[in-house]
């Protein structure tokens, strides 16, 4: 398909065509093209109400590569050889990367409590845990920081891999710098004992920080999961508020597959599997629940 042919000749639907900048107004039909496409590709679903939001950041990559209409840009991600690289592009322009240390906490404290239970009651050493939506490793860090405080890593061998969409924000997982933002609900002590001040910086300590592996993958995309198998845990918080019913139903299929028999997944406090899939059991603990497998 020729993509300057479209841009010449094809006006979007709603346009005016009067300059590059007029035929920027995203018509309710491409909206729900491109959303459609976005759901498709990573769950993450725009309501109806959100078609400003999604003109907007769409925008700035159309300038980027002189796409002057929102449907020869749907045409350009769907059908271009390149269109690949451009939905990996768009995709974190897209997504919410908030997160901090320490955040819901009781619910990581719990998934602690269970595997020293599991150690002292099974004598288990290997333990695989995954943070689905991790961002820039704040989750799986503080879970890291906590099994170190627990003294649980004396004992066992625990494979935490933290999974984003976001190849940037990886980056910066990676990378272990934070800032004071990131530590707004970290103690003073652990701050002292787990960062190393560098200016407006807290560089990870190195201990936590080669404790957990960072990967490129799209939890909807249900060959990732292929590599896991026998997993101890999911952590997948806040990141199912951005999906539909049925991107989460068809996510939460495949954490089951991945994990173990007596395996939990954690979603975040706003997050709920209620009428979308009873796959999972509610275990209800004081102050935080999760999801188990199989009940005891
Ligand atoms: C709001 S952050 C949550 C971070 C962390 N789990 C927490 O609760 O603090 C949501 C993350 O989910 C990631 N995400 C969204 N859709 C995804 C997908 N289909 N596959 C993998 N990651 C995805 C985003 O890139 C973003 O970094």
């Amino acid at each position: 398909m020729n993509f300057n042919a479209i841009k010449e000749t094809e006006a979007a639907p709603g346009a005016t065509g009067e300059s590059a900048y007029e035929e920027k107004v995203l018509s309710e039909f491409e909206f729900r093209l491109i959303r459609d496409y976005i759901h498709d590709y990573c769950g993450i679903f725009f309501e109806d109400a959100k078609i400003q939001t999604l003109a907007m950041r769409l925008s700035s990559r159309m300038t980027v590569l002189d796409i002057g209409s929102f449907s020869e840009y749907y045409n350009y991600l769907k059908f271009h050889p390149r269109g690949g690289d451009e939905t990996a592009e768009l995709i974190p322009r897209l997504t919410n990367n908030e997160t901090y240390f320490f955040r819901e906490i009781n619910q990581i404290s719990l998934l602690v409590a269970r595997l020293k239970e599991k150690i002292k009651n099974e004598g288990i050493v290997n333990f695989k845990i995954l943070s689905c939506g991790c961002s820039s490793g704040e989750e799986a860090y503080t879970l890291a920081i906590m099994l170190e405080e627990a003294k649980i890593y004396d004992r066992c061998k625990i494979d935490i891999t933290g999974v984003d969409i976001d190849g940037k924000i990886l980056r910066k997982a990676n990378s272990a710098e934070f800032t004071a933002y990131s530590l707004r609900s970290t103690s003073r002590e652990t701050a002292d004992r787990y960062f190393l001040r560098d200016g407006e910086k807290y560089l990870l300590d190195e201990r936590i920080r080669k404790r957990v592996r960072f990967m490129h993958g799209n939890m909807v995309d249900q060959h990732l999961f292929r590599m896991f198998k026998d997993v101890d845990a999911i952590l997948c918080r806040n990141v199912f508020i951005y999906f539909s019913d049925s991107a989460i139903c068809r996510t939460v299929e495949s954490f089951y597959d991945a994990l173990a028999d007596d395996g939990c997944l954690l979603l975040g406090h706003s997050e709920s599997l209620a009428r979308i899939t009873d796959i999972f059991i509610t275990e209800r603990h004081k102050n935080t629940m999760i999801y188990v497998k199989s009940g005891t």
